[in-house]
């Protein structure tokens, strides 16, 4: 009998260390940090409160980290004098915001509960309690995460979709994630919030024909053929601080900023499920939330691979 429960023990014990590779759960840190959650809210509610913005800076510093080896805080190491990180890749350099805020709130983790909640965690509830505070939908944060001790610089320009692809090329990038079709589509809708940069969407306004013309128009007046690069406009021209299903809508008046995005409804296979968001707020706050668990669960660093980064900028 003493053998047979020894027998489970190693068992069960066994499971363990094999199983903690592979699965997240919302209660990893419900006894090693319990105060988490109201701590990464408050940081989040405080820097938007002073700078509304910022939580569409934080969901896009989250989707950046997931899509560059996995949701790991890559994208938080600092360049050094001997590395190279991913905050001077393509997509990120002098784009990518919001690096205080996390490091703000991974200071009160650190007087809360050192050592012991990772920084590539903090980043997936950061971006999930931005969407909620601006009025989108919520999801469940699956924890357990690890921060690496590498970032790709290079990876990241690859990776990391751009504004000039076309839909095939958008499907295939998702795809290469594990992303899609239907995740493509709604997670686009991220951008109901935040601002984009006039070297960014120039190309769509003076090249592309799938633009209305006076919104072309009205942004030629602010982002001329040449300078100008780091002009900033909003990527939902009526509610850049909200989030709903207008994004949807706009794409389908043709006023959007990015070529990327109105390529989503240009004639081809994501029309349909463009105008089902334009007409069904649910269905995409839905499909929306589903999109960021998987985005969210790619690739984790987890059990004893990487570490817990005490300052997310540089590793320990
Ligand atoms: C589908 C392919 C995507 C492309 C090509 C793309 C591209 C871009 C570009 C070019 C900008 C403007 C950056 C700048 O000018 O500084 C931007 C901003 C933004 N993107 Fe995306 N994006 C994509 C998908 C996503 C996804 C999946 C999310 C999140 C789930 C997201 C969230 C955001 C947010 C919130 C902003 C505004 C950030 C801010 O104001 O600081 N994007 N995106
Ligand atoms: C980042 O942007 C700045 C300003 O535009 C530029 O001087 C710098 O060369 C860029 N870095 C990289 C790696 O492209
Ligand atoms: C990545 O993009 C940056 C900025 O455009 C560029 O300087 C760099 O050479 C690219 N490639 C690698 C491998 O970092
Ligand atoms: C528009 O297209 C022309 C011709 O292909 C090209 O030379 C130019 O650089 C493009 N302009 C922008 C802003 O992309």
């Amino acid at each position: 009998m003493a053998s047979f429960h020894f027998f489970l023990l190693v068992l069960v014990a066994t499971a363990r260390v094999l199983g903690a590779d592979a699965e997240l759960s919302t209660n990893f840190y419900s006894c090693s940090c319990p105060k988490l959650l109201p701590i990464v809210n408050n940081g989040v509610a405080k820097a938007i409160q002073k700078e509304a913005r910022i939580g569409a800076s934080l969901l896009r510093l989250h989707f950046h980290d997931c899509f560059v080896n996995g949701c790991d805080a890559s994208i938080l190491l600092d360049d050094t004098n001997n590395f190279i990180g991913e905050q001077t890749a393509a997509a990120n350099n002098r784009s990518a915001r919001g690096f205080n805020v996390i490091d703000g709130i991974k200071a009160n983790l650190e007087k809360q509960c050192p050592g012991v909640v990772s920084c590539a965690d903090v980043l997936a509830l950061a971006a999930r309690d931005s969407v909620v505070q601006l009025g989108g939908p919520s999801w469940e944060v699956g924890l357990g995460r690890r921060d690496s001790t590498t970032a790709s610089r290079g990876t990241a320009n690859n990776t990391i979709p751009g504004p000039f692809l076309s839909l095939s090329g958008l499907i295939t990038n998702f795809a290469n994630q594990g992303l899609s079709v239907t995740d493509l589509v709604a997670l686009s809708g991220a951008h109901t919030i935040g601002l984009a940069q006039c070297k960014n969407f120039r190309a769509h306004i003076y090249n592309d024909s799938n633009i209305d013309a006076s919104y072309a128009k009205f942004l030629k007046s602010k982002c001329p053929r040449s300078g100008n690069d780091d002009l900033n406009e909003p990527l939902d021209r009526q509610t850049p601080i909200h989030f709903d299903n207008l994004y949807f809508k706009n794409l389908m008046d043709k006023k959007v900023l990015l070529h990327s995005d109105q390529q989503l409804f240009n004639g081809g296979s994501t029309d349909n499920l463009v105008k089902k968001y334009a007409t069904d707020r649910a269905a995409f706050f839905k499909d929306f939330a589903k999109g960021m668990v998987k985005l969210s669960n790619i690739k984790p660093l987890t059990g004893s691979k990487g570490q817990i980064r005490i300052n997310c900028g540089k590793v320990n």
